[in-house]
């Protein structure tokens, strides 16, 4: 089956337009919500703005709230978004786009409607092809390491060039520059920036650190 190239696009634009300040976007699993503001505040001053929390933790909503009124500046996603009513629940709390670590008929459907822009996970071709049927172009592709990695991504663009790609899941600093190396990647993400060690110390000039090397080290 060849693919319908014409089909519209939902929101590109509007996704290229937040990752595109973005080689790496840190992946946020805020246990205590008075890290939330500390923590997202030591990533973006090291030079990392966009950032995704996860709701995998019953304070994360909470946080994003508190994230973007501390720094209107930063672009938040919310994470982890596996329903459309987690979705809806993100928009209301002022996430700026929304990542799934998979995809379902619904959330791509509910996707298309919503005014917050998604970046839905997919692991396989055949998810690909069914995001590009509602539209999607811009993808995270999760979990990337366990899921074949730099390979699978460079057969992605044999039958897909056109989509573009958020690897994480098993990405840190020493296989980042791989993926970004990549036509078909526009930025990667990971939790390699908010080691729990770290936050658990409340050493967010540590954290500042991490990030100011690796928005250093990887800006193009
Ligand atoms: C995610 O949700 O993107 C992943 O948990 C991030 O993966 P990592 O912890 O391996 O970086």
């Amino acid at each position: 089956m060849s693919i319908d190239k014409q089909l519209p696009s939902t929101r590109t634009t509007e996704l290229d337009s937040i990752t595109l300040k973005a080689e790496v976007i840190p992946v946020l699993v805020i246990q205590r919500v008075e890290d939330a503001v500390p923590l997202a505040t030591a990533l973006v001053e090291g030079g990392l703005t966009v950032l995704e929390v996860t709701l995998r933790t019953d304070c994360a909503l909470e946080a994003v709230r508190r994230i973007k009124a501390a720094l209107p500046q930063a672009s938040i996603g919310v994470g982890t978004v596996l329903t459309p009513a987690q979705y809806r629940q993100a928009e209301q709390a002022g996430a700026d786009f929304v990542v799934t670590p998979g995809t379902t008929e619904a959330l791509y459907r509910y996707g298309v409607t919503s005014p917050v822009p998604m970046l839905p996970g997919v692991a396989t071709v055949s998810e690909l092809m069914t995001g590009w049927q509602y539209g999607y172009r811009r993808f995270k592709f999760f979990p990337a390491e366990a899921s074949g990695g730099v390979k699978a991504l460079k057969a992605f663009a044999g039958p897909i060039p056109e989509a573009r790609f958020c690897p994480t899941g098993g990405i840190n600093l020493d296989n980042a520059e791989d993926y970004l190396a990549l036509k078909n990647v526009m930025s990667v993400g990971g939790s390699w920036l908010t080691p729990n060690s770290l936050v658990e110390a409340e050493d967010w000039h540590g954290i500042r650190q991490l990030a100011r090397e690796a928005a250093q080290h990887f800006h193009h």
